[in-house]
């Protein structure tokens, strides 16, 4: 458990390894995702990547006093952050993760879709909450109140920024984590026809 001199604080450039390691270390239905995929930084670079350097302004860390133990990213507008993704993020990355075919044939090919089709997240049932997070622990750092600090810190930056909702997508299979965002007040929002994913919103006030 991290001291309780932990502190949430913003993120800089120099925690951008750490943030990618919580990130496949939590990504595997909020478990361990190392070796699931042939690089490791597939998830970080579809999950942690994108935000920590399209919009740092809105990441925040969880820093134990010796390392980022955890984190919440995001966006406070999630159509700005699709045309930064197509038009800065993909770029950088589109020769190392080539694009798949359409239908993708594996689970690996369909993840590396993620990245060439940024517009899946223009979701119209979602645009009354414009904002959308990402957030993670290392275990030791789970359940003793962080990832409800690390919540707070984010709806405080992204109202501040005008979005008056704040949306993310789960895996249904993360059952722990379905527990805790409601108790944090967010619902379901029904989306027509999407699969593998549960989407959940609540106002930033
Ligand atoms: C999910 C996660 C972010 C939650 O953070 P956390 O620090 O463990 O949760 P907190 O201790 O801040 O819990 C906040 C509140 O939610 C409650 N809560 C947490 N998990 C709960 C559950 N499964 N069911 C019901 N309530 C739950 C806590 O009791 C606490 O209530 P209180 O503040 O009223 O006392 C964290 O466990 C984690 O990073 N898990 C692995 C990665 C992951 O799954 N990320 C989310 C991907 S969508």
């Amino acid at each position: 458990m991290p001291p309780a001199s932990a502190v949430v604080r913003p993120y800089r450039p120099a925690d951008r390894a750490a943030v990618y390691d919580v990130c496949v270390r939590t990504a595997d239905a909020g478990g361990d995702a190392r070796g699931r995929w042939s690089t490791d930084d597939l998830m970080p670079d579809l999950f942690a990547g994108p935000y920590v350097d399209l919009e740092p302004e809105r990441a925040f860390v969880l820093d134990d006093g010796e390392r980022v133990v955890g984190y919440v990213l995001g966006t406070a507008d999630t159509a700005g952050f699709v045309t930064a993704w197509r038009t800065r993020w993909l770029p950088r990355l589109a020769g190392r993760y080539p694009e798949p075919p359409d239908p993708p044939r594996t689970s690996e090919e369909a993840m590396v879709a993620l990245l060439h089709r940024p517009e899946r997240m223009l979701v119209p049932e979602l645009a009354a909450h414009p904002a959308h997070l990402h957030v993670d622990l290392l275990p030791p750092a789970q359940g003793a109140g962080w990832g409800r600090a690390l919540i707070d810190t984010f709806r405080a930056a992204v109202a501040a920024a005008g979005a008056p909702g704040v949306h993310l997508g789960i895996d249904p299979a993360n059952t722990r984590a379905l527990g805790f965002y409601a108790r944090l007040g967010f619902t379901e929002i029904a989306v027509p026809g999407a699969t593998g994913v549960v989407y959940l919103g609540r106002p930033t006030a």
